[in-house]
């Protein structure tokens, strides 16, 4: 669908929730206190919160009055064998394991997956995908493709792995040393780029021939089938799901953090199509989660989580979700702003560098940006570059990521375009204002420890 198009909003508002701006004076005192991180202010200290689009979707009328089916034994119940079903139904993996949210999945799967030493090569591997493999004491491997790492070009699937850099990584290490290849889709920490089914197809030939499993991180199927229906030949006449049969045919297993495209607040799963692994699976996720028929998940979670699984390959919504998204980052390229091309799924990404050129590029231009955001607007974006990267666990350097990004990420049904156009309001006065000027950018205050990006403060330079 191209922008000239009329954009239909396959639903309406119910019910709404207020949400408020405070003064600027009191934003600057907030965003001050928060040590120029977005993720220590309150909620109620944002107005338009893009933080993320996970678990913050609106639940639809269907799924509210499904969450009151819901059926609350501990063992065996109902609601699990509905969802069960539906994800049979919609990604066509026999096996279920509900945990509480993705991560949870990412933890239990390697767990099982993973040997000391071992590789898990992929597309750019999300932050808590990258942790957990190296809980487990593995490590990850990008091999997204060099068009992936820049933030020019119109290239339409850059979340692809490069199979080249793949074969270089089976080649150097053995395939007894690889646990599984990941190919997560769409590819959020890469932007928001989804990934063909011509490179799920390649991936998956070159998994057969070293008898390796491939396993996706399913987060955002949905959107990814959307794009491959735009975009990718031969696939204009297929259904969202059939297109979603074809991916997860190439796969082994996935894991799901449901708040993405089951549009639920909490929730995720393991699927797989072997019942040994299922079986692997199950003792850790009885340790980590709890039972494995409700795996931290409630009975109503499990029932919206069944329900929003099939309202998200409805082609109507996608149409508008992904169509959202793209006018909000076409509207920011009108303004001179330096977005990622092409626009992803579910975020519209700014080159934080390019946002301040003059800013020292370890100077954390994207996390300036995202404080500076707050404080002209109240809307509250966050950082996915050097800040979220973190250090390198070898030898504990700072990695300097190819792309200093800002995300503003937009959540399923939740915000009109009047709210996008005050945002890129907000976003066009800062570029204007301080764009060029401003020279120096942050440094650290308090650096955590781990996944810094949630609790480090920082200072101005
Ligand atoms: C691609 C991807 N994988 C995994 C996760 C982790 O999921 P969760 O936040 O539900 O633990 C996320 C969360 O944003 C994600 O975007």
């Amino acid at each position: 669908m191209r922008s000239r198009e009329r954009l239909v909003i396959p639903y309406r508002s119910k019910v709404v929730e207020p949400i408020s701006l405070l003064p600027r004076e009191e934003r600057l005192r907030r965003i001050e206190a928060a040590g120029l991180n977005v993720f220590r202010l309150r909620s109620s200290d944002v107005y338009i919160d893009l933080l993320t689009d996970s678990g913050t979707g609106a639940i639809s009328s269907s799924q509210l009055s499904r969450a009151m089916l819901g059926d609350e034994s501990y063992a065996g119940s109902r609601s699990f064998e509905e969802m069960q079903q539906q994800v049979k139904e919609t990604l066509g993996f026999p096996f279920t394991i509900p945990v509480h949210q993705g991560r949870a999945a990412e933890q239990v799967l390697n767990y099982v997956m993973i040997r000391r030493h071992m590789f898990v090569p992929g597309n750019t591997h999300f932050d808590t995908t990258k942790a957990h493999i190296e809980l487990a004491e593995g490590r990850a491997i990008d091999c997204t493709i060099d068009a992936g790492r820049s933030s020019e070009g119109t290239y339409p699937f850059k979340g692809n792995v490069a199979v080249s850099k793949l074969e270089r990584v089976i080649e150097k290490y053995g395939a007894r040393h690889i646990a599984y290849i990941l190919i997560t889709i769409t590819c959020n920490s890469g932007g928001g780029q989804p990934v063909s089914m011509q490179n799920i197809r390649d991936v998956r030939a070159l998994a057969s021939a070293h008898g390796l499993p491939l396993v996706f991180d399913a987060a955002r199927f949905a959107e990814n089938a959307y794009f491959i229906k735009d975009r990718e030949p031969g696939y204009q006449n297929k259904s969202i799901p059939e297109i979603v049969h074809e991916m997860f045919g190439y796969a082994d297993a996935c894991t799901m953090s449901a708040k993405k495209d089951a549009i639920v607040p909490m929730g995720g799963f393991i699927a797989c199509r072997d019942e040994e692994l299922y079986e692997r699976l199950k003792t850790p996720a009885i340790i980590f989660e709890g039972y494995f028929t409700y795996g931290g998940m409630s009975g109503a979670d499990m029932e919206m989580l069944a329900q929003g699984l099939r309202e998200v390959v409805d082609e109507a919504y996608l149409t508008y979700r992904v169509g959202q998204v793209r006018r909000f980052g076409e509207l920011l390229q009108s303004y001179g702003v330096p977005v990622v091309e092409p626009i992803g799924g579910h975020a519209v990404f700014i080159d934080g560098r390019k946002f301040f050129p003059n800013v020292p590029e370890d100077e954390f231009p994207a996390q300036l940006l995202c404080a500076e955001l707050y404080k002209e607007g109240g809307v509250r974006a966050v950082e996915v570059g050097s800040v979220l990267v973190g250090r390198d666990p070898d030898t504990g350097e700072n990695i300097r990521p190819s792309l200093d990004l800002c995300r503003l990420t937009i959540p399923r049904r939740v915000y009109t375009f009047e709210h996008l156009e005050y945002v890129a309001d907000a976003i066009r006065t800062v570029f204007e204002e301080k764009g060029k000027s401003m020279k120096r950018g942050i440094c650290f205050d308090q650096e955590a420890e781990g996944i810094r990006h949630f609790s480090s403060t920082f200072r101005y330079l």
